[in-house]
């Protein structure tokens, strides 16, 4: 799909993309910068390809384990940030009696208190300014059973009722709201590829997985001024995947 020059008018606003250094984060800022708005990168540590795509994107980056709430406030600072899109994430492929307390622990902690801890951090400024919008990357796999996914799917179900919390709790200044990915062909579905999400992959109706691009293009629908009256919702990208699972 070729992108349109500018369709979302994202001049005026500074992004702060949260596991930008690959994947669906480095799309969204690509594409973000591509329309306009000013990118903030974020990584877990200061790696290569988060310092590549600052210096290509010409951005400011910051790094810190998502999980560690006082690292988050540090790195996060007094950064003015209009738009959060709390994207890092983790998804271990482990069956329930295989999953340890700790692995239960680092999903959530991960997946669950990172879009929490980041949100806490800039949430402050938001309400000094009077408007704000947080996205928040969920996944197909929370709303309806999928097999093979019991920490991974219960934890992105979590981070949608935060997002319902929150939207109510913060309107009418800060707008909350969530995509909700099917599968996209990124470097976290490459790795947990098994003959089970396989069989997922050839039962989506639309007959492939999305690009990255096409995830950021939702995500930076939700962050721009088209998106004013929308909140607290969890907006499917699945190419049908939640229709014919569960
Ligand atoms: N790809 C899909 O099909 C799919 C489907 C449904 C939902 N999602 C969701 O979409 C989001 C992005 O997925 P993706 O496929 O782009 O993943 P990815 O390619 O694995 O990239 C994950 C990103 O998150 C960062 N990250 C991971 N753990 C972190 C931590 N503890 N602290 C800070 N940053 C951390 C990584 O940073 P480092 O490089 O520094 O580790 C990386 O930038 C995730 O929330 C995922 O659950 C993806």
């Amino acid at each position: 799909m070729k992108a349109a020059k500018n369709p979302y008018f994202l001049e005026d606003k500074t992004m702060l993309i949260t596991g930008s250094s690959r994947g669906i984060g480095a799309a969204t800022a690509r594409l973000a910068k591509q329309y306009g708005a000013e990118v903030i990168l974020h990584g877990r540590t200061e790696s290569e390809p988060l310092k590549l795509l600052a210096k290509e994107l010409d951005s400011k980056y910051i790094f810190c384990d998502a999980a560690d709430e006082k690292a988050v406030k540090k790195a996060v600072g007094n950064l003015e940030v209009e738009v959060l899109v709390n994207n890092a994430g983790i998804n271990p492929s482990k069956t329930f009696m295989d999953l340890t307390g700790e692995d239960w622990k680092r999903i959530y902690d991960v997946n669950v208190f990172g879009p929490v801890y980041f949100s806490q951090a800039v949430i402050p400024r938001m309400l000094e300014r009077g408007q704000g919008k947080i996205i928040n990357i969920s996944s197909a796999k929370s709303h309806n059973h999928v097999r093979g996914k019991p920490a991974y799917a219960s934890a992105k179900a979590a981070l949608n009722r935060l997002t319902t919390s929150m939207a109510e709790e913060f309107a009418p200044h800060i707008l909350v709201n969530a995509v909700a990915p099917g599968f996209a062909d990124t470097e976290m579905v490459e790795k947990t590829l098994s003959p089970v999400i396989r069989a997922q992959i050839d039962n989506i109706p639309l007959k492939r997985m999305a690009s990255a691009d096409e995830m950021a293009e939702t995500v930076l629908f939700l962050a721009s001024d088209k998106a004013n009256y929308i909140t607290g919702h969890v907006l499917s990208v699945d190419g049908g995947f939640s229709i014919v699972s569960g």
